[in-house]
């Protein structure tokens, strides 16, 4: 990143200070018709992608929403940005209820919340220059920055890491890397206070994963933007955020700070995210404690899912209360402040040897590895 890039003066001075509920979403809900039935179509169920979830995001703050695959994620990511409407539930910014707001009302912020997509290679138009697509967000909006939108493209294209001399180049030109980088531009181009960077990472190779994370880090770091950063396993956010929720099937199952997530994990599921490797063997004392569990069976589906607990019929704690009963989101005995747990038989805090038992992906690894090697070039 230049080393001179100065703060746009609004966020410098703006109203938002840092710990300001930028975000805040409560009892979000988002469920969608399943339809069947011959000749006549009708609803026969709901899938229930997002089920009542509530989280902050403050000002300048790096969250993270971790969970496996069709936890709801991306649904939960796209009705913050406003990209779908919520079935029920409400998402504030700066205090302002915008989950039903019309076009012409979210028109003022629409460019302070911006996304980053998964697939650099569907997201970004194929028959557009990259400076058409960076410049793409400012006509738009109308915002003609000092200089010229040209201008503001290359000072973008830099920021990123990018050649300004290749503003006329079509993404096909392009490596993955380097596209999910033209993104982070497009995202960047209307100083967003908030940005959605749902799995940004995770259609690059390994090795690249690392590099655009560090970007991601850095303009998080030096543009003071708040990010609510989606991943499928833990070993991205830990390196990325301060603050990290755990997804399951529709709802949040813990959620807190990193240090308190990654040590003292409470909910089976957390434990289970963060030891996962090959082997089950949760009675063998030989383990001396150490569990490494594996998660038998499928994420059961989201049209019908089982009572109680969502987890519990992958779990090896549950009981009959967990069928019975939902447990609440709330503190737990032992927990830091601000970590909360959904179980009724939570884990026991782990205060010690937690680091090793952590089997992490090869992301993290390389992502460790970056850190060390600050500098590198680019993909
Ligand atoms: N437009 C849609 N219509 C119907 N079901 C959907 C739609 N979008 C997502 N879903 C379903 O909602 C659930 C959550 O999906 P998603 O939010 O994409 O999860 P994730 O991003 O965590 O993988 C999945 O079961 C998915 O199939
Ligand atoms: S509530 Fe019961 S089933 Fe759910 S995670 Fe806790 S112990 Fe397991
Ligand atoms: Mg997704």
């Amino acid at each position: 990143m230049k080393e001179d890039l100065v703060l746009p003066a609004q966020r410098a001075q703006g109203p938002g200070t840092d710990g300001e509920r930028l975000l805040e979403v409560t009892g979000l809900t988002k469920h969608f018709p399943v339809k069947g039935g011959f000749p006549i179509r009708r609803t026969i169920g709901q899938v229930q992608a997002v089920d009542g979830i509530d989280l902050t995001v403050h000002t300048g703050e790096s969250f993270g929403l971790v969970g496996e695959s069709g936890c709801g994620k991306s649904t939960t990511g796209r009705l913050i940005t406003r990209l779908m409407e919520p079935t029920a539930g409400t998402v504030a910014y700066r205090g302002r209820d915008i989950s039903h707001a019309s076009r012409k009302q979210l028109a003022p912020i629409r460019s302070e919340i911006q996304m980053i997509f998964q697939d650099p290679y569907s997201s970004l138009n194929p028959r557009q220059t990259v400076g058409t697509i960076i410049s793409g967000p400012m006509e738009i909006n109308g915002i003609n920055p000092q200089g010229g939108r040209e201008k503001r493209v290359r000072e973008l294209l830099e920021i990123v890491g990018l050649n300004p001399e290749h503003y006329n180049r079509f993404p096909h030109e392009f490596s993955g890397g380097q596209r999910q980088r033209i993104g982070v531009a497009r995202a960047l181009a209307l100083e967003p206070k908030l940005i959605v960077a749902d799995e940004p990472v995770s259609a690059l190779d390994v090795s690249i994963q690392a590099q655009v994370v560090n970007l991601l880090q850095q303009v998080q770091n030096d543009l003071g933007i708040a990010f609510l950063f989606i991943a499928h396993d833990l070993a991205i956010v830990r390196h990325f955020s301060q603050r990290v929720a755990v997804m399951y099937l529709g709802k949040i199952i813990e959620v807190g700070d990193r240090d308190s997530i990654y040590t003292r994990p409470r909910h089976p599921y957390t434990h289970a995210l963060l030891s996962a490797v090959p082997e089950v063997n949760l009675t063998d004392e030989d383990t001396g404690g150490r569990e490494r569990i594996r998660l038998a069976g499928d994420v059961p589906s989201p049209i019908s899912p089982p009572s109680g607990c969502r987890f519990r019929t992958r779990c090896w704690k549950a009981q009959d209360k967990c069928a019975a009963e939902e447990p609440p989101l709330v503190r737990i005995s032992g927990n830091h402040e601000g970590h909360l747990t959904a179980c009724h038989f939570p884990e026991e805090p782990t205060t010690e040897g937690r680091e090793e038992d952590i089997v992490l992906d090869p992301a993290l690894a390389a992502l460790e590895e970056a850190a060390s090697d600050e500098g590198q070039g680019q993909p």
